[in-house]
């Protein structure tokens, strides 16, 4: 019989904290023996080598990470990492994925952009990055998200606590 993986998916910004948190919640979810997989958006963009990032292409990067979770079967969790800015694509990985919690990381589009990891708010400013999401591209605003942190002034830490409580409230782990 196949396994179903839980799933927490992370949304929000660039620069909103995602990949960070879903690290540190991986590193405590291994610390307890349970099998985690990974599905960052920046790093999968990347190696797939996709810079699609009309409204048509981050549906459908969306919908292909949907697919993807349904073959890590061996895995008790799935951590996704995306800003999914549309609450279409939400609610479709709502929809097909049988455990799924979401998390908007709604770190607040100042902070993200002072924070600017990796320059690109700077260059969607600057004109040189078109349909940069909260720049020229919109994040809609999530309607159903099960917890919404922001990481601003917050250490990550106490906002990994705050997930494991309400995961365990879940009985998604003892
Ligand atoms: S999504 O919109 O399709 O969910 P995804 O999470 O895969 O996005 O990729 C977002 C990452 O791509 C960002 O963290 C950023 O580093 C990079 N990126 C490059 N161009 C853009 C853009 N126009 N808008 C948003 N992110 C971009």
């Amino acid at each position: 019989m196949n396994n179903t993986p839980k799933v927490i998916w992370f949304i929000g910004l660039s620069g909103a904290g995602k990949s960070h948190l879903s690290d540190l919640l991986a590193q405590a979810l291994k610390a307890k023996t349970l099998k985690v997989a990974r599905v960052d958006g920046d790093l999968r963009r990347k190696s797939t080598q996709n810079s699609d990032f009309s409204r048509a292409g981050r549906v459908n990067n969306n919908l292909q990470i949907i697919d993807e979770i349904s073959e890590l079967t061996e895995f008790d969790f799935v951590i996704v990492s995306t800003i999914s800015p549309y609450e279409e694509s939400r609610q479709k990985a709502r929809k097909c994925l049988d455990n799924y919690f979401e998390i908007y990381v709604s770190t607040p589009i100042e902070v993200c952009e002072q924070r600017d990891p990796k320059g690109l708010y700077r260059l969607a400013r600057s004109g040189q990055i078109k349909n940069f999401t909260g720049i020229d591209d919109p994040f809609e605003t999530p309607l159903d998200s099960d917890m919404t942190l922001s990481t601003d002034g917050v250490a990550p830490e106490s906002c990994i606590s705050e997930i494991l409580k309400q995961l365990q409230e879940r009985n998604w782990f003892n």
